[in-house]
């Protein structure tokens, strides 16, 4: 029988979430969330596109109020709490968007979590030689210019900022987005020793993979609900977490790979150089999916810019459908009209425009070619505009939505949707399924292989292996700008990849 007013024991759990909800005027983003987290834990937090992750962090982070519900921490209920309140209380939230401010040095950048006034005089001089102890610890040199440090230096940094600032409970929301296979396992270790410090992580992750890997409990997320989860990751597999997200069995899409040997091909590269680019020739077939691949800098994504004229080309030329070459485009805007479109893997910045609505976002970039003797089609528009949003299963009441109220992974498909609405003929897509849940990602992979099947030639430039390995018919690897090995047919796996990446 439970007593009324007896505490309960808090035992070793940190953090509380209690009944909490959030709503925005018509949607329900969270319905009555209760989590309970385990001190010096990393609690994995997954879920769909739109499931409530980041709405569930930013209450627990102070960012903005639940609707209903409350937060508990060590015990005690924390009460209308906002990011600073929270942060003096030891919760923070690191996201993509984390600042860091790129002129100021590594160490000058841990500092910038202090909140001055509340400690009044702050000892700068010892702080700094905290902050440089703290780095060295973990790689980084304290006086590199925060702007020349890598993606998982950074992430470190804005982890280190938490910490230094005497965070406790450690919010991640999609942290390994843009790491390398090679910078997760760091990011990992990472994480697993501040844990055996006594941080307390919670960690969100759209790969049943990274959350089997590094975290000790789970709880999914569906629909605002929670799913379930469980306290024993060990005795969870990847299946069971599908299913709880999706809330069915997942049907894993594999392309059935063609061989395009001996076609007349729909695009041909000579000569290409430009920066991290030196790359003799590269044939693609009409319906083809080619992925590139490499370590960072090592031409695959360089290349692809190249081609959409995002990065300029010192010399080398583009053939379509057997016309004459021609240089390659100086401006993506060429590039656009020679028929090639573009996603880039920084949706947040060269995407999606978030005051728009999701319909004027997909039309966008195909209007000009919509529009007849200076009108615009609306008909047509809205029809393209329909279509793109149903095919990519975004998640919004109607397409007449703002950009900015979508979750993170709907605004990706947004993106998606409008590149393909321009119906090129050769489309390049860069990290495509980035920040897209498992199930969504499927239907992605399943769009473009539809797509490759009316003849569009297909550039996906990953580091993502399982997504290589189940959507294309050819898969190259960079190294110094040019082409080091080509994978087809039976060679393309993922032991293949892995083995060849760490060559
Ligand atoms: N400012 C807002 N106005 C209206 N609706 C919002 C707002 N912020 C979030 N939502 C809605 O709340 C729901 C949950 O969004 P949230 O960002 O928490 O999802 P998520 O689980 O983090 O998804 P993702 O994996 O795509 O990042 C979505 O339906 C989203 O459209
Ligand atoms: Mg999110």
């Amino acid at each position: 029988m439970l007593h009324q007013h007896q505490p309960m024991p808090e035992g070793d759990h940190i953090l509380k979430v209690e009944d909490v909800s959030k709503r925005y005027g018509p949607v329900i983003a969270l319905r009555g969330v209760s989590i309970a987290v385990k001190r010096g834990s990393i609690h994995g937090l997954l879920g769909e596109n739109g499931a409530g992750k980041s709405t569930l962090v930013g209450i627990i982070s102070g960012q903005f109020p639940p609707s209903g519900g409350r937060i508990v921490l060590n015990g005690t209920p924390l009460a209308h709490a906002d990011v600073r309140a929270m942060e003096e209380a030891g919760v923070f939230l690191v996201t993509q968007e984390s600042m860091i401010i790129d002129h100021m040095s590594a160490a000058e950048n841990l500092m910038l979590g202090i909140w001055p006034n509340r400690r009044g005089f702050v000892n700068w001089r010892r702080l700094t030689a905290d902050a440089a102890r703290m780095l060295e610890g973990s790689g980084i040199d304290p006086k590199a210019r925060a702007g020349k440090l890598d993606a998982v230096a950074r992430r470190k940094l804005n982890i280190l900022r938490a910490m230094f600032s005497g965070g406790k409970v450690i919010i991640l929301d999609e942290p390994t987005a843009a790491l390398t296979v090679a910078d997760r396992r760091v990011l990992f270790d990472f994480m697993r020793r501040l844990k055996a410090d006594g941080v307390t992580f919670i960690f969100i992750s759209h790969y049943n993979d990274e959350i089997l890997d590094v975290c000790d409990a789970v709880s999914v997320l569906r629909d605002g609900l929670l799913a379930g989860g469980s306290d024993d990751i060990g005795a969870m597999t990847s299946e069971q977490l599908s299913e709880l997200v999706l809330g069915r069995g997942l049907a894993l899409f594999q392309r059935e790979r063609q061989s395009h040997e001996g076609k007349a091909p729909l695009v041909s590269f000579r000569g290409v150089v430009a920066k991290h680019v030196d790359l003799a020739a590269l044939d693609i077939a009409p319906g083809e999916i080619v992925g590139f691949t490499g370590l960072p800098g090592a031409g695959a994504k360089e290349f692809a810019r190249t081609i959409f004229g995002l990065n300029v080309a010192e010399a080398g030329t583009i053939a379509i459908g057997g016309a004459e070459p021609v240089p390659l485009p100086r401006a993506p805007r060429d590039a656009f009209d020679t028929g090639i479109a573009y996603l880039s893997d920084d949706r947040r910045r060269e995407g999606s425009v978030g005051q728009m609505s999701i319909g004027d976002n997909i039309a966008m970039s195909s209007l000009p070619a919509r529009s007849r003797a200076g009108f615009i089609d609306k008909a047509a528009e809205s029809q393209v505009v329909d279509r793109y949003f149903q095919a990519m299963g975004i998640k919004a009441p109607t397409p007449q939505a703002a950009v900015d109220t979508l979750s993170g992974g709907n605004q990706q498909k947004v993106c998606l949707g409008r590149v393909l609405a321009t119906e090129p003929r050769l489309l390049i897509v860069d990290e495509p399924t980035r920040g897209i849940d498992i199930g969504v990602k499927q239907d992605v992979l399943r769009i473009i292989d539809r797509l490759s099947r009316t003849g569009v030639a297909v550039i996906m430039v990953s580091t993502d292996t399982d997504e290589l390995v189940r959507a294309t018919d050819r898969i190259c690897i960079f190294e110094h700008g040019a082409i080091r090995e080509t994978l087809t047919g039976a060679d393309i796996s993922t032991e293949r990849l892995r083995r060849t990446a760490q060559a």
